[in-house]
């Protein structure tokens, strides 16, 4: 019987088709750590690991029999993909069920980065009575009519892309390639290279994977050609942004604020950004929604099985 090794203790119940098919191991009331992983892994087929549990180079060379790594996540930073393929281990992903959500969120902290709902919030609970309120007070910017510049046009970019248009939105994009003509008019957005992408957006969405390319893709360059009106989001990954350079940028008003899912230096952001009120923070809530905790539940079960049984189609990582 095919032998599964998951490394999170989360919603066991929803896992029943595959403990009805196979020999299921799960942590009990809370994660495997890393060590607990390597001393279990040589006896596995198949690994399940959460988007933060490192499959590097070790977990890998002590996996004598794994074949599939089937990562709850659509973004797979956490895993040495090139040295899980070489060894000829597969790799699957969970694309489906992050697109919507990720896709809301960051228009979520668009538009309350640009009203300054959470500020004023914070503000009504903290001064109370003592809040400056007045027709002229609390002034937001503009969504309507504003560009939105989109850095990873896959399919959250996409999702991103159609909500934004709904909102009355500019869009434009860049991206490794280039869509093709179609899906740009279908979408009704348009390529720039990357400086001018900086140049143009009012609001800019990061929503790319983080690999050698994108890490720190937003530094101090970066943000010296941004206008100082912009408005930055980040719901993909938190190396993407220089998280020092960051806070430089919003200190000295090189940029307008920035809201962010996802943080540099793991699962917090640098304490100066607490201290700033253009600031919208959120802990990589971006797939937190119980229904879509299931989907990407079913998701990887979906993975797990069509890979064994070769019964349907999977979400195979192709490339690192
Ligand atoms: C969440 O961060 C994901 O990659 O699915």
């Amino acid at each position: 019987m095919m032998k599964i090794l998951i490394t999170y203790d989360m919603l066991r119940d929803a896992y029943t088709e595959l403990t009805k098919r196979y020999d299921v191991c799960f942590p009990d009331g809370r994660d495997f750590t890393y060590n607990e992983i390597l001393e279990r892994i040589p006896d596995y087929d198949v690994l399940c690991p959460m988007f933060d549990f490192p499959v590097d180079k070790q977990v890998i060379d002590h996996a004598a029999n794994l074949k599939l790594i089937a990562n709850y996540a659509v973004g797979y930073n956490n895993i040495d993909v090139a040295y899980a393929l070489e060894r000829g281990i597969t790799v699957t992903n969970t694309p489906e069920p992050v697109i919507a959500p990720t896709a809301n969120l960051a228009l979520g902290l668009m538009i309350d980065l640009a009203r300054r709902i959470t500020e004023c919030d914070r503000k009504l609970r903290t001064e109370k009575t003592s809040m400056k309120i007045g027709v002229m007070e609390n002034l937001g910017a503009q969504i309507t009519g504003r560009t939105l510049g989109i850095l990873g046009m896959g399919r959250i970019g996409k999702a991103l892309c159609r909500r934004a248009g709904a909102c009355g939105m500019n869009v434009i994009y860049h991206n490794r390639r280039p869509l093709d003509v179609e899906e740009e008019t279908k979408l009704n957005v348009i390529y720039v290279p990357f400086n001018k992408l900086l140049e143009e957006s009012d609001f800019l969405s990061l929503n790319a994977p983080f690999t050698s390319e994108t890490y720190h893709i937003i530094d101090e360059k970066a943000f010296s050609l941004m206008k100082p009106s912009a408005f930055l989001i980040n719901t993909a990954r938190g190396p993407l942004i220089d998280e020092y350079a960051l806070v430089n940028a919003l200190k000295n008003n090189h940029i307008c604020g920035a809201g962010l899912d996802v943080f540099e230096f793991g699962d917090y952001p640098l304490p100066d950004l607490l201290e700033l009120e253009n600031v919208v923070l959120t802990p990589h809530i971006g797939t937190q929604t119980l229904d879509v905790r299931l989907d990407m539940i079913h998701a990887v079960c979906n993975n797990v099985i069509g890979f064994i049984e070769n019964d349907r189609s999977i979400s195979r990582v192709i490339k690192p």
